[in-house]
């Protein structure tokens, strides 16, 4: 029973918004809520962090081996995946991506390990310790000038190939 005649539907325009019931409100309130909430997660997903991993133009890198690197240490080019060795035969270059998964290793004073396994290599890469199935492969380098080498990270080469130093 209508008691107010401007409640009746015929009394109403039609510009008057119609009044939503308590309950639809709050179902569209939760749905905008989700909404809202959907859009920040996906903003903070956009924004996860990247790869460390930089897109490199070309394997083939120049570097400069300082006059004082000891023979037996490793000399690591920033932004390159490659260590670089001189000894009284020449210089090599050892891949520094672990054999395993794929984890950069870090040079250690007595070789290489891995932080993501505990995968540990000698000098010339040779496995010391498990998981990694197979050493650290050797890389082309080729000498350009005094002290300047130039190493390819895409070929690599039999073990024991050095440049001429
Ligand atoms: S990636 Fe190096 S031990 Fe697993």
């Amino acid at each position: 029973m209508i008691t107010n005649p401007k409640d009746s539907a015929a009394a109403r325009s039609r510009l008057d918004p119609e009044p939503i019931p308590r309950r639809d409100f709050l179902g569209l309130a939760a749905v905008w809520a989700a909404a809202t909430a959907a859009l920040f997660a996906l903003g903070g997903i956009l924004r996860l962090p990247k790869a460390a991993v930089l897109p490199s133009p070309s394997k083939k890198f120049r570097v400069v081996l300082p006059e004082t690197l000891p023979e037996g240490e490793a000399f690591l080019p920033p932004r390159r995946s490659v260590a670089l060795f001189r000894d009284a035969e020449g210089v090599f270059a050892v891949s520094t991506i672990c054999t395993h998964l794929g984890c950069i290793v870090k040079a250690e004073a007595d070789g290489f390990h891995c932080p993501c396994h505990g995968s540990a290599f000698a000098k010339d890469g040779a496995v010391l310790r498990g998981p990694a199935p197979k050493a650290l492969p050797w890389l082309a380098v080729t000498r350009e000038g005094s002290g300047i080498y130039v190493v390819d990270e895409g070929k690599t080469v039999p073990l024991g190939t050095r440049a001429e130093a």
